[in-house]
């Protein structure tokens, strides 16, 4: 299939794959009030009600949670010495922070958030639906031996390419599930190793991210013993993000940092097939509604969002249908055809999508090491383009303009998602900045 764009002052730069940001023309005001979306903001307080009632066994699980009392956050640090070294020093960046999900416990990166909760909620379902956990009992009653010996009957399944792997493997586990990570062709060796070393049984397919979940769904489908959390369409991998939001409200409140038409925030959120992104969006929608203003980053070969986002097509537009290749070093975001479920419910949520190139994602990350010690791999370091483009590209200003927050951006707050890289082998990580170092 060949798709032909809409005009639209990035087209050029998409098909080129140059750098670039898109505003989205459908952005609006009012979008999460839409009730026809399959997703309602009564449903992120729902999900934090969930993190909360399995926060004792999450902590029991993992005890390097015993500092959260099981809850799984991330810092927020404001940015130093790497906000000069990124150029961003002047007034008109207004704040610049990193939410630090690179650093999250259990799984290293943004999917501990929505893997370790999918998996955390089946089990209690699971559990209550078999009679294993009665109302009213410990919740931590799932982590015995017997309880352990009851999931052992079932298997986790899920396509990945490489972190939402890591997540679901390691909670699945912890739980005492079987699990199976069908891994694309653009997984790193270390995920691989680090699950096959915890019992998890790795299929890796010499094929993209969307062909590994297809194979993932259809070995589920078959099994009434698997499980299949559905990067592509499920609503809790999204409602487990979403919660990010609120912990982002509390930490910019206890800074004293003020969100409203005179202080804009702005999120930078690197995408793949759009679940992890758009959950944290979609949550930060609810929060501060319209003063924050979210933008997705992809790389300059698998923007498949915004392809998508931009044709205005119903049906699924890839990054092949316009010539691209989906060949990028940013192993957590090439995918080439977002999900249907957030390109829905993004659709008129979603404020833009920038663009970046592999080239940058290692500088970044090594300008992030070197100055403030941050600890990332390429696929997180994509937002700190973010400041720039909102800031300084000509779309960027017409979108301030429009909005009319370009009297307002001394008071803004930005804040670049990273969104993982804790969890990478020092030898793999001494390899990126080697890359990056031939860069200069
Ligand atoms: C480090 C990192 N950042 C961002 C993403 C994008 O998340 P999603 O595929 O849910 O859009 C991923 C996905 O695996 C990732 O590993």
């Amino acid at each position: 299939m060949t798709i032909q764009l809409p005009d639209n002052p990035a087209r050029s730069d998409v098909l080129s794959a140059r750098p670039t940001l898109w505003a989205n023309p459908l952005y609006a005001a009012d979008a999460i009030d839409d009730p026809s979306l399959p997703v309602m903001p009564s449903d992120v307080d729902e999900a934090q009600a969930s993190w909360t009632r399995l926060a004792p066994l999450l902590e029991t699980c993992f005890p390097e949670l015993a500092a959260t009392n099981g809850a799984i956050r991330s810092e927020l640090v404001e940015l130093q010495s790497l906000r000069d070294a990124l150029g961003y020093a002047g007034p008109e960046f207004g704040t610049v922070f990193v939410k630090a999900d690179s650093a999250l416990p259990v799984a290293g990166s943004i999917k501990a958030r929505g893997g370790v909760y999918e998996v955390f909620f089946f089990a209690e379902q699971l559990a209550r639906l078999e009679g294993l956990l009665k109302d009213g009992e410990d919740i931590r009653r799932l982590a015995e031996q017997d309880a352990k010996a009851f999931f052992s009957r079932y298997t986790i399944a899920v396509g990945s390419t490489g972190n939402l792997g890591l997540s679901v493997g390691i909670a699945a586990r912890a739980l005492g599930f079987k699990a199976t990570v069908h891994m694309s062709s653009d997984a790193k060796a270390w995920k691989v190793e680090r699950l096959t070393r915890l019992g998890v049984e790795v299929v890796q397919h010499e094929a993209d991210y969307t062909t590994a979940v297809e194979n993932a769904r259809l070995v589920a489908e078959s099994d009434p013993t698997i499980y299949f959390v559905d990067d592509e369409q499920s609503k809790h991998l999204f409602l487990g993000y979403s919660v990010a939001a609120l912990e982002l409200a509390e930490q910019l409140q206890a800074r004293g940092i003020v969100v409203d038409a005179e202080h804009p925030l702005f999120l930078y959120l690197p995408c793949g097939i759009g679940g992890a992104p758009g959950g944290a969006a979609y949550g930060a929608r609810k929060v501060f509604g319209a003063n924050v203003h979210c933008f997705f980053v992809e790389p300059v070969q698998s923007p498949c969002a915004l392809v998508h986002m931009m044709s205005g097509a119903e049906d699924l537009v890839s990054v092949y249908d316009v010539g691209l290749t989906n060949k990028t070093e940013a192993d957590g975001m090439a995918v080439a055809r977002m999900s249907a479920f957030v390109a829905t419910v993004m659709c008129r949520m979603l404020a833009g999508i920038f663009t970046v190139d592999d080239a940058s994602l290692f500088r970044w990350l090594r300008l992030a090491h070197e100055t403030q010690n941050i600890r990332l791999e390429p696929s997180a370091s994509a937002g700190f383009a973010g400041p720039e483009f909102v800031v300084k590209h000509p779309e960027g200003r017409a979108f301030c303009a429009k909005w009319k927050i370009e009297d307002h951006l001394a008071q803004a707050t930005h804040i670049v998602w990273t969104t993982g890289g804790s969890f990478v082998p020092q030898e793999q990580f001494e390899a990126f900045l080697e890359t990056a170092a031939k860069l200069d």
